[in-house]
């Protein structure tokens, strides 16, 4: 039974999203960000609302380049895991992904089971952009973009982490 629906985040979601990604911040799952980066990345966000309109789960989904995509701030609330939310939210993302004309989609996680049973698979190596898009993602000032690049100032953020990929 669906109880839930996957909509589009608006303005007044973000403390909901915030207050979903703060206990996982605390355990180093997600990264936590300031208020105003859930503003400006708002319009990458979807959200699961239960029947009596509360947010009970997020994610998003970052372009970095022309073919690739991120999806990012994955997270079901603790007492709404196990019921598809997740599912319905990375399916939502890759709907919107396939939409953008995006061909691949890149997630740093610690739920490699989850990932893989929705078509992505673990990178055996780095060479998921040609090395010109590389020297060109190293502009980019977003963490996402520098873990994905696995660069050393943002190591303490992907330790244990598994980096997965799938194509669209
Ligand atoms: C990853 C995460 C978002 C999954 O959320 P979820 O809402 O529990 O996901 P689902 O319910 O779709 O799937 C979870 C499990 O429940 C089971 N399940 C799915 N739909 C179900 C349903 N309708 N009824 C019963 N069980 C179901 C599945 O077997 C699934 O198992 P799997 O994880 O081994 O594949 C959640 O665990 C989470 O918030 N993790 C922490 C944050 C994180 O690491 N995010 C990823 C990095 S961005």
């Amino acid at each position: 039974m669906t109880d839930f629906t996957i909509r589009p985040a608006r303005t007044s979601d973000v403390s909901a999203i915030r207050s979903l990604v703060r206990p996982l911040a605390d355990e180093r799952i997600l990264l936590e960000k300031e208020a105003v980066a859930y503003f400006e990345s708002l319009q990458e966000f979807v959200v699961a609302e239960d029947v009596a309109g509360r947010v009970i789960g997020c994610g998003a989904l970052h372009v970095m380049w022309e073919d690739i995509a991120e999806v990012r701030t994955l997270a079901t609330d603790a007492s709404a895991r196990g019921r598809g939310v997740g599912k319905a939210l990375l399916e939502a993302l890759m709907d919107n992904a396939r939409a953008l004309g995006v061909d691949r989609v890149f997630c740093l996680t610690f739920e490699v089971d989850f990932f893989g049973r929705h078509g992505f698979t673990v990178m055996e190596d780095q060479t998921a952009v040609d090395p010109e898009v590389y020297m060109e993602l190293l502009r980019s000032t977003d963490d996402g973009v520098a873990e994905f690049l696995d660069l050393a100032r943002v190591k303490q953020n992907t330790l244990g982490n598994t980096r997965m990929i799938a194509r669209l």
